[in-house]
């Protein structure tokens, strides 16, 4: 067994908890040696073979100056996503980002924390990416660009160079993002569109070209099953 330099704790205990916990357990130099959750919302003590421990009583069972902590909350709905992120930066831990060795990553990109590359993205030449983004498997980051915090990145979606994405936005699955825009905070562009204009804020785009459809200023960005949404 390989004896991991750097201990992690993952905040989160769903099964996206757990995919993360795969990727950082065999492709970086973090172990996860537990998850937490807060209190009211835990519904299970251990993942495998690791505990789940309450979020107020992580501090006192794993000491921050040997461990650090990632949030590991998907993108259901992204004000959560920050929400729950902003809460681990108020302990006392480093908080960690995973790049996978499978992505190609310029050395001239600048990377905020707790964020997520997964294999295949490519993140071209001075891109600049803010704190709790995920970056899906093979999204493409053309050179230039800059993502806001908190942005979901979908697999196979690509964004146009020099092209500015406002925070908590999230764009779909195979989406593009035309070059030079300026995406405003909480866009959602729709799986398959093709964005080639700027947006307003809170707004949801589809189609090829997109449009704006309807807006979530009350909500913020929400992908819930119609089972969720109480259809
Ligand atoms: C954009 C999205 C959220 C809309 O879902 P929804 O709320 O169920 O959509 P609605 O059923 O209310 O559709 C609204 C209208 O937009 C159209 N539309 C919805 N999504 C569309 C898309 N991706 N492309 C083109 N048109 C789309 C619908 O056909 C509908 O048109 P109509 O009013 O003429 O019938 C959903 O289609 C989508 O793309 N989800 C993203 C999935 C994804 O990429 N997940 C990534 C996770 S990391």
């Amino acid at each position: 067994m390989t004896c991991k330099q750097n201990k992690l704790i993952l905040y989160g205990d769903s099964s996206y908890a757990e995919m993360i916990a795969h990727y950082f357990n065999t492709d970086s130099s973090y172990e996860v040696v537990a998850f937490c959750v807060d209190r009211d919302y835990q519904t299970r003590r251990s993942i495998g073979s690791l505990p789940v421990i309450p979020l107020e009583e992580i501090e006192t069972q794993y000491a921050p100056e040997d461990h650090h902590i990632f949030a590991a909350i998907g993108y259901k709905r992204v004000r959560t996503h920050k929400a729950l992120y902003q809460k681990i930066t108020t302990l006392n831990y480093p908080v960690a980002s995973y790049i996978s060795t499978q992505a190609i990553v310029d050395s001239s990109a600048d990377i905020g924390q707790n964020c997520l590359i997964l294999p295949g993205a490519i993140i071209e030449p001075e891109v600049h990416i803010e704190e709790n983004c995920f970056i899906n498997s093979g999204a493409i980051l053309c050179h230039h660009a800059r993502l806001g915090a908190h942005c979901i990145i979908a697999a196979g979606s690509l964004v146009g160079g020099y092209t500015t994405i406002g925070p908590c936005s999230l764009i779909g699955f195979r989406a593009t993002v035309a070059e030079l825009l300026k995406v405003e905070e909480e866009t959602l562009v729709g799986a398959m569109s093709l964005l080639l204009c700027d947006t307003q804020k809170h707004t949801m785009y589809t189609g090829i070209p997109a449009e704006p459809r309807r807006t979530h200023s009350d909500t913020g960005i929400e992908l819930l099953t119609p089972a969720e949404k109480g259809r």
